[in-house]
């Protein structure tokens, strides 16, 4: 194999994957032991630590599928080879940067973005790299686009943009008026997100299509119609994020109504997909399909939720509760996560077609990933719900007897979140071990 830049940034998702879940874990056993590790690494740096480098993970691992999908698979030339090692080499000394940012407590970011705001200087290079490569690349040699490259292609223009957007508020025009501020801020998340969506949910369109071995799949009216769906949702999906805001209710109903209807359209996709496909057909692909029809079970289960939690009358005593963060991990896990894990199972049975090594251990992991991330949840809308009855329903009861009485709820999260990092340890050291062998060869 020649440019084997896309195996380094599979090769570092996993590794951030591994990393990221144990300071989840850590995170989770402070719930139960406030002063664990608190000298060191107290919660308000191990979250930011555990959720950057998730994020990592979803960011590396899609963009590592995308420059192997069109290389590899689709045989096209890189415009540059050198600028694809470049952006990997950028975003890791990034990622390095925001470590000894978050351990030096230079933490002057906001929210997801925790990390001294310079290092979304290098970032945006990488991402420009990417962008600047993959249009050379596929508007060159590819006419009558897929869905899949359109997603692609728009998701790292806006994740350009949102990028920026997400710190405006170094500007005192926004940072100096508490309503503009918030609103910008909210809305750049939002739209951050639904821009990894667009990478995420291009990949499993992708691997659909091949796993069925029928690229009309990627060029019909609904996929087009889910494509549009996912750049309004992209563009103005965000009111949920921002509630707290005075704004036209409209502008949330509207909202709300497409960021819904883009998951019914992406189940209904996945289910016919499913439907159409032979024995042989799942087979071929066993993991990466089961990976997708488990993405397709959690999309299903997060559109309940968020059905029913963007309704303002609900959504106001489930703002600040473990609910919003079931409802965060859920979709990133569930849906982000799952689909990518279903991507570099597709990447290693094209790099190593006789990968049967530890099926044992795949199996046991796919279950274990199944059962664990269903309780996990299952515990963390109940810790939110408690927490929410406290403190719109309870009278004269003290904050730390409602957090005494989540005490078992936080062990149970802390087990079934145990048990979702042994499974995602082991499916990830599985799939390290062909990947590692092909980049020393
Ligand atoms: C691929 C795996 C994972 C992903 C993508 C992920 C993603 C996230 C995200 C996006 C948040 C921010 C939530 C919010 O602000 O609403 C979060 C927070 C958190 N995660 Fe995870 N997570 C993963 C695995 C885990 C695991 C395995 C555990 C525990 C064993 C865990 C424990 C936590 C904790 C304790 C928080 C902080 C919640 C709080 O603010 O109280 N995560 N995670």
């Amino acid at each position: 194999m020649k440019n084997k830049t896309s195996l380094l940034f599979l090769i570092g998702a996993l590794f951030a994957l591994i990393v990221g879940v144990l300071f989840g874990l850590l995170a989770s056993l402070q719930y139960i032991i406030p002063e664990f590790l608190k000298e060191y690494i107290p919660f308000n740096k191990m979250r930011p630590f555990h959720v950057t480098t998730v994020v990592s993970w979803i960011i590396l691992c899609a963009t590592g599928s995308i420059y192997f999908f069109i290389t590899r698979i689709e045989g096209l030339k890189l415009f540059s080879a050198k600028l694809a090692k470049f952006h990997f080499i950028i975003f890791l000394l990034t990622g390095l940067g925001i470590y000894i940012s978050f351990l030096t407590g230079k933490m002057e970011g906001r929210e997801y973005l925790a990390y001294s705001p310079i290092l979304t200087i290098p970032i945006l290079i990488g991402w420009i790299f990417f962008g600047v490569n993959y249009f050379k690349t596929i508007a060159k040699n590819v006419s009558n686009w897929p869905v899949y490259y359109w997603m692609w292609g728009t998701g790292i223009v806006f994740m350009i943009y949102h990028l920026c957007e997400a710190h405006l508020w170094v500007f005192p025009y926004f940072k100096d008026y508490v309503v503009r501020d918030i609103s910008v801020q909210w809305k750049s998340y939002g739209s951050f997100v639904g821009s990894w969506n667009m990478l995420v949910y291009g990949i499993a369109i992708y691997l659909m299509s091949k796993i069925k071995s029928d690229n009309s799949l990627a060029r019909g009216k609904t996929v087009f119609f889910f494509y549009f769906l996912g750049l309004t949702n992209l563009m103005f999906g965000w009111a949920h994020h921002t509630y707290l805001i005075p704004m036209q209710p409209w502008i949330r109903y509207v909202a709300y109504g497409i960021s819904m209807t883009e998951w019914v359209v992406l189940i209904h996709i996945i289910y016919c997909w499913k439907k159409s496909l032979s024995n042989e057909e799942k087979q071929s692909y066993c993991m990466a399909y089961k990976f997708l029809i488990t993405a397709d079970f959690w999309i299903f289960l997060n559109l309940i939720l968020a059905l029913l939690f963007s309704i303002p009358a609900i959504n106001f005593f489930t703002h600040g509760t473990h609910i919003t963060v079931a409802h965060s991990m859920g979709t990133t896990i569930g849906i982000n996560a799952t689909i990518l894990l279903a991507s570099v199972f597709f990447i290693v049975s094209k790099i190593d077609p006789k990968f049967n090594i530890n099926q044992f251990l795949i199996k046991k992991g796919y279950f274990l990933f199944k059962g664990s991330l269903l309780f996990f949840w299952c515990s963390l809308l109940i810790a939110g719900i408690k927490k929410s009855y406290w403190m719109y329903f309870s009278e004269n009861i003290l904050f730390s007897e409602m957090q005494d009485s989540l005490y078992f709820v936080y062990i149970a999260i802390f087990i079934f979140g145990f048990g979702l990092v042994i499974a995602i340890i082991s499916l990830a050291t599985v799939l390290l071990k062909p990947l590692l062998k092909t980049l020393n060869t």
